[in-house]
């Protein structure tokens, strides 16, 4: 058992947990000395900042890198999981963000569960974001934030209100794919400041600062932000959303790419191992 029994209420209470170099750090290094390859590598679901130079995200690196692979795998993460959502669990998404220094752009305060639930037909919230940090994350370098309990206020539908800060037709990205208007750093269902405000008032608000190896499990509909990183150090992070099997999306017409929105539903079996240390890596 990874979680106590106050982890636990924890998670339930404020809609997240963190735990501190919860993986070690020759772990964080296997998994830093494989981004510079998967970040040159012209994949389908690579996102660039808008100096259409820097990385800001690429996707679904687990069905491709064996480490990354290993750790979607990993018992720490999907034993807690599955023992939250209560059934086992299969990967809907994978993500590396890299808030690259001095450039990794924001991300808006939203929730993520409305983007699922609109664009891929996602029946409920029984699903869980885990992020992995692969830096030291600090005040400086673009932190995540987080409004402690909201996830208890459910899916906040921002669909129907006008989006003042979005400077254009939000579905539309500069090379015309519309599943990146998800990514670039105008997203399609942010949080107006208005419901921030109000969101804020009543549950206050935190940031993350913890070292590498740090883990963070938050809830789909607790609202989050990041601001953009002018520091000169990179913040990069992995993020595994694990899916309940018994939450399979709708069918829907258009489905969003495999690699945004995967479908196979196959359950995620843990790794045997507490670790991602295998002898061919070390
Ligand atoms: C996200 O909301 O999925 C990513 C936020 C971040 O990278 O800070
Ligand atoms: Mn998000």
């Amino acid at each position: 058992m990874y979680f106590t029994k106050e982890q636990f209420q924890t998670y339930q209470e404020q809609g997240f947990l963190l735990l501190n170099q919860y993986l070690s750090p020759d772990e964080v290094e296997i998994m830093k000395g494989e981004l510079p390859a998967l970040f040159a590598e012209d994949s389908p679901g690579k996102v660039l900042e808008k100096d259409k130079n820097t990385v800001r995200a690429i996707h679904a690196s687990h069905t491709r890198n064996e480490v990354f692979e290993r750790l979607s795998r990993h018992p720490r993460l999907v034993e807690p999981v599955m023992r939250l959502l209560g059934s086992e669990v299969y990967i809907y998404q994978f993500k590396i963000n890299a808030k690259a220094a001095f450039s990794g752009d924001v991300w808006q305060w939203h929730q993520d569960y409305i983007f699922w639930r609109k664009e891929d037909g996602l029946p409920t919230a029984r699903i869980i974001n885990v992020m992995v940090l692969l830096d030291d994350m600090n005040e400086f370098n673009g932190p995540f934030f987080l409004i402690p309990g909201s996830h208890k206020e459910g899916m906040i539908d921002t669909s129907e209100k006008k989006l003042t800060n979005v400077s254009k037709n939000p579905t539309d990205s500069e090379d015309g794919s519309s599943w990146k208007a998800n990514f670039e750093a105008n997203l399609k269902y942010s949080l107006n400041p208005e419901t921030v405000a109000d969101l804020v008032s009543n549950y206050g608000v935190t940031s993350i600062k913890a070292p590498a190896g740090s883990v963070l499990f938050f809830d789909s509909n607790v609202a989050h932000a990041s601001p953009c990183n002018i520091s000169p150090f990179t913040r990069s992070i992995a993020i595994i959303t694990y899916n309940s099997v018994e939450n399979i999306p709708f069918p829907i017409e258009n489905p969003r790419p495999e690699f945004l929105v995967s479908r196979d539903y196959r359950p995620v079996e843990p790794l045997a191992e507490d670790s991602l240390l295998l002898k061919s890596l070390v």
